[in-house]
């Protein structure tokens, strides 16, 4: 069984996609660690970002099980991965390992922006979890100070805004619904009732 969950920043795909791993007991991949973790490379090797070549080997010699979700968090990072995600070379990349770690026996969660479009365009169920980015940048700015950081709301709220122009307009494997994606906003939902409707969602795509 395939679940692919997608969806803007902030959004809560991530808490959710956890909570349903673990209610269905199949492993997880949370996807935007992979481009992260891409980044985080780049960046430690002080490697210009633009640099396409090095970022697709790095992509190349990611290594699952060594992605480190406290060290990758780091909104730098968030914002870095962002800008490496519209490279051709390192999306190939990543998508061989996000593929291969979707077709293990048994089936598994992915969380991203493209899982339902371009990864997993045959899934066996599909959300396209959302969120108002006042809410997301709320979120996100609770986050970071619950963390013990310090974050201006309205420069994460701009952040939002431009991470989802540039995942939402670039020319490959764009932030978008899948025709058969089920929508579930979680602008005025706390995480429980958010994570009983897309059990509800799920239950149905599969029975279909
Ligand atoms: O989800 P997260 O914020 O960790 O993702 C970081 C960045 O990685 C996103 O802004 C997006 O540009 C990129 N990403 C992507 N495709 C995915 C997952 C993440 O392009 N499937």
């Amino acid at each position: 069984m395939i679940i692919a969950i997608d969806g803007p920043a902030a959004s809560g795909k991530g808490t959710l996609s956890r909570r349903l791993a673990d209610w269905y007991h199949i492993p997880h991949l949370d996807t935007g660690l992979t481009f992260r973790a891409v980044a985080k490379s780049m960046l430690d090797a002080a490697i210009p970002l633009d640099d396409e070549t090095q970022a697709a080997k790095a992509a190349r010699n990611i290594d699952l099980s060594r992605l480190d979700k406290a060290v990758l968090s780091d909104h730098a990072i968030g914002e870095a991965a962002s800008r490496i995600a519209v490279m051709p070379g390192v999306r190939k990349a990543l998508l061989d390992i996000q593929r291969k770690f979707a077709n293990q026996p048994g089936g598994a969660v992915l969380d991203g922006r493209d899982i339902g479009t371009v990864v997993c365009p045959k899934a066996d169920a599909k959300l396209y979890v959302t969120a108002s980015p006042v809410a997301r940048a709320r979120r996100r700015t609770d986050e970071i100070t619950e963390r013990g950081g310090t974050a201006s709301f309205n420069t994460i709220l701009e952040d939002v805004r431009k991470r989802d122009e540039r995942d939402s307009f670039r020319s490959v494997a764009p932030l978008r619904p899948a025709e058969d994606a089920h929508l579930l906003d979680t602008t005025e939902l706390d995480i429980e009732t958010a994570f009983q409707e897309a059990v509800d969602l799920i239950e149905r795509a599969l029975k279909s």
